[in-house]
């Protein structure tokens, strides 16, 4: 799949086929998320692929603030990466001390996250899998169901799975609306 069409023909999937996927095919797409950007490359992204129903069920009820779109998502996915990153160095020039370097402080440690984030979906997608980013999650909860190291905290749950619906492109702005030349 060229990487235009990649781009272009992804779409957040809420509906998956009761088919796990496996850990192997997992671990490629990580493998192509390692080489993400990231500030300093730093490389402070970090994914726990979560394929245990049980712990599934409870990002349900504990992990989504009970939004009801995203349980329904959880109850058919068949997989749910947690992505974090590990706070406190995105945005500085040494990463173990020091102020942050630019006026958006820690903002770069999300930015990076939105990188990888994307890098993800893109690279399930390629691998015909599924995905769907979830904003509307409670860090902590899930980072206890997660059981996350202290240093690291939540971005975002990404559910995945094989698709099991194709949803028609979503809008998108006009090229004259976002853009401008100078
Ligand atoms: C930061 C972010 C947070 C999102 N949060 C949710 C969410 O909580 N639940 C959900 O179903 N979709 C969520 N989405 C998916 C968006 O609704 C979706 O990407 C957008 O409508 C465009 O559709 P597409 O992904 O099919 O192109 C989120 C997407 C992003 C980038």
């Amino acid at each position: 799949m060229d990487a235009i069409t990649m781009i272009k023909e992804r779409r957040s999937i809420r509906k998956y086929k009761n088919k796990r996927v496996d850990r192997e095919t997992m671990r490629e797409i990580i493998d192509i998320c390692r080489w993400a950007p990231s500030w300093a490359n730093f490389q402070i992204a970090r994914y726990t692929l979560i394929d245990d129903e049980e712990k599934i069920k409870s990002l349900a009820t504990d992990g989504v603030k009970g939004f009801t779109y995203n349980i329904k998502t959880l109850e058919n996915a068949k997989g749910v990466a947690v992505l974090s990153f590990v706070k406190g160095k995105s945005g500085k020039l040494d990463p173990e001390k020091g102020d942050y370097a630019t006026d958006k402080g820690n903002v770069w440690e999300a930015f990076d996250a939105g990188i990888a984030c994307q890098t993800f979906c893109l690279a399930a997608h390629a691998k015909g899998i599924g995905t769907c980013i979830f904003g509307v999650i409670d860090e902590e909860s899930i980072s206890g169901i997660a059981n996350l190291p202290e240093e690291e905290t939540v971005a975002a749950l990404i559910t995945y799975g094989y698709g099991d619906e194709n949803p028609p492109a979503t809008p998108r702005k006009q090229v004259d609306e976002i853009s401008r030349f100078m």
